[in-house]
């Protein structure tokens, strides 16, 4: 076995995240400042050409799982193409997607083996939907949703929770899995430069898993695949399940295996990392690229980039925006 991006803590890692572009057609208010933020020169950012070359290397040092995000990914000027390059690599392929041009997309995922589709969607209200991305989707959202499950796509929710905003539709998303083959997955809010972050408008494990089993008492504990950012549970006797991404309260970096190349070629060690390596112009420069990455991943920290005990201001608003990280 060729696993060749080790870190000093022995992880082994072998999950990339490819953020394709820092555009999106929604505005969310956790993602991204209110003023937007300063959109990269189309000559920084990685060629569809570049990305299967760097995609390549990666999965010939041990990569086998490649997930798509962005900004919004299917905003990328021939997606299609490329997603149809990257499925013959032979990895699993996975999408994180807002879901609003999924309607394009799903026969050339279902033709090329793409099955996992992780969808944004915060609210199931619509007014709450356009008051949270400043923008008017709410339906056809809601249409890919049910299209994509018609076609036996494995769909995750990914619900970030903000007290005052959502956090009273929990139980609403938990009834939804009762007849449908879906993940609900809740997700604590997390700090990125200029989200103005705040642990007391964020909704922690503990509290979410209070609410859910006042309401449907009987919560079963799935097991948790290897390497699983999140805690995966069951209301018994639903069909669908849900699952709690609990970086705030209860972080599962000891088992990292994800490395992050943001659009403009950078290699990320970490979510919350704010030092990165360059790959795009070395290897525009035609210089010896496994050696980089595989140097790149031993400067990784242990837990949150060094933010081991708690969030720190000074650190994370020195990170990029969430939505030029890909989550
Ligand atoms: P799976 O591949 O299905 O496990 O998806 P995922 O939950 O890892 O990815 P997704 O893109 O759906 O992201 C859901 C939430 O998890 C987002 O808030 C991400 O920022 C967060 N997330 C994804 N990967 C990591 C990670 O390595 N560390 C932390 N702390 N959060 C992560
Ligand atoms: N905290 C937690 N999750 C976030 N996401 C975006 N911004 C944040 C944040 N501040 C999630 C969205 C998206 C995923 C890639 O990242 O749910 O689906
Ligand atoms: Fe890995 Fe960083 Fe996420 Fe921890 S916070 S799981 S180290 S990416």
């Amino acid at each position: 076995e060729k696993k060749k991006i080790v870190d000093n803590f022995g992880r082994a890692h072998t999950y990339l995240r490819i953020s394709l572009t820092d555009r999106c057609n929604l505005r969310c208010f956790y993602c991204m400042p209110e003023e937007g933020i300063e959109l990269m020169e189309k000559s920084n950012i990685m060629t569809i050409e570049e990305i299967i070359e760097l995609a390549t290397t990666f999965r010939d040092l041990g990569v086998d799982t490649i997930r798509l995000t962005g900004g919004e990914p299917l905003v990328r000027k021939n997606f299609g193409y490329l997603v149809e390059e990257l499925a013959k690599l032979g990895v699993t392929l996975k999408i994180t997607t807002n879901g609003i041009m999924l309607d394009k997309y799903l026969d050339l995922f279902q033709k090329i083996g793409l099955k996992k589709i992780n969808l944004s969607l915060d609210t199931l209200d619509k007014a709450k939907s356009v008051f949270i991305t400043k923008r008017d989707y709410f339906e056809r959202i809601i249409k890919n949703i049910e299209t994509a499950l018609e076609m036996d796509m494995e769909v995750k929710l990914n619900i970030v929770l903000i007290k005052g905003v959502n956090d009273n539709e929990i139980n609403d998303f938990i009834e939804l899995t009762k007849n449908k083959n879906l993940t609900v997955k809740f997700i604590e809010f997390m700090p990125f430069k200029g989200n103005k972050w705040d642990w007391s408008k964020g909704v922690g494990k503990q509290e979410i898993l209070d609410i859910v089993s006042e309401r449907f008492g009987n919560i079963e504990v799935l097991q948790n695949p290897k390497h699983s950012t999140s805690s995966n549970f069951q209301v018994k006797g639903h069909t669908g399940s849900f699952a709690i991404v609990s970086t705030i309260t209860n972080p599962f970096c000891a088992d990292c295996n994800r490395i992050r190349l943001t659009a403009d070629g950078k290699m990320m060690n970490c979510l919350f990392a704010n030092s990165e390596t360059d790959l795009l112009t070395p290897m525009r420069n035609g210089g010896e690229m496994n050696e980089l990455i595989i140097n790149a991943i031993k400067t990784k920290k242990f837990s949150r980039d060094g933010m081991d005990v708690k969030m720190d201001a000074d650190h994370y608003e020195q990170n990029r925006s969430m939505i030029s990280i890909g989550g």
